[in-house]
């Protein structure tokens, strides 16, 4: 069963990476990013600009410095130890954010998704990849610190922070229940 949560979850952070439309000048944030499959990812598209990941573990960053060793000395990769919610990061500084499989954690949704959209470019995407509720419900060892959260709550706090939001529902093998809201910033925004 964890082999199938995990090709469950690559499938979710391969959709969520192809929603953000990366290309070789893409200014790429992560926020969360655990293993790091999103980086690798990411790094196949973009070619002219450092890929940026945050994460508030500090054995993720660690971690992250080991993997992505070659990457980091390039200045290909920036991996920081960072909160969501306080992003080291000026205003619009990337044109395409994701978080997968983070929002579960975070203590105030709304304030994260304030912070996510003040980094974010106008007219730049933040892509936001999550199991739904009903997936989550059929996993109890899922349950302890999770906060189960479905479409409507995730497009609420997106559009709060000034986003207007698309969410596809995954529906394969091993994805179904999962969902990859695509919150995009008013051009002309602030
Ligand atoms: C379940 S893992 C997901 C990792 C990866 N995005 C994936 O989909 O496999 C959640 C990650 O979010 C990080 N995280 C949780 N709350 C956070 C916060 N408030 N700020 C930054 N990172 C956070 C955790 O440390 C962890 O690495």
């Amino acid at each position: 069963m964890t082999r199938l949560l995990d090709r469950g979850n690559a499938s979710l952070i391969k959709a969520a990476v192809s929603a953000a439309g990366l290309h070789s000048d893409s200014r790429y944030l992560d926020a969360g990013f655990g293993g790091g499959l999103s980086i690798r990812l990411a790094l196949r598209s973009v070619s002219n600009t450092p890929l940026y990941g945050i994460d508030f573990s500090p054995d993720v960053v660690r971690e992250g410095h080991r993997s992505f060793k070659t990457q980091v000395a390039h200045g290909e990769v920036a991996l920081l130890k960072a909160d969501v919610a306080e992003l080291p990061f000026r205003d619009g500084m990337f044109d395409a954010v994701t978080t997968i499989n983070t929002v579960y954690f975070w203590p105030e949704p709304a304030a994260a998704f304030r912070e996510l959209a003040r980094v974010t470019a106008p007219g730049g995407r933040l892509v936001v990849g999550y199991t739904g509720a009903q997936k989550m419900a059929g996993h109890p060892e899922l349950s302890t610190g999770f906060r189960h959260v479905d479409p409507p709550e995730v497009e609420a706090w997106a559009e709060a922070a000034g986003f207007s939001c698309a969410t596809e529902a995954l529906d394969g093998r091993v994805t179904t229940g999962d969902f990859v809201t695509v919150a995009t910033r008013a051009i002309g925004s602030r």
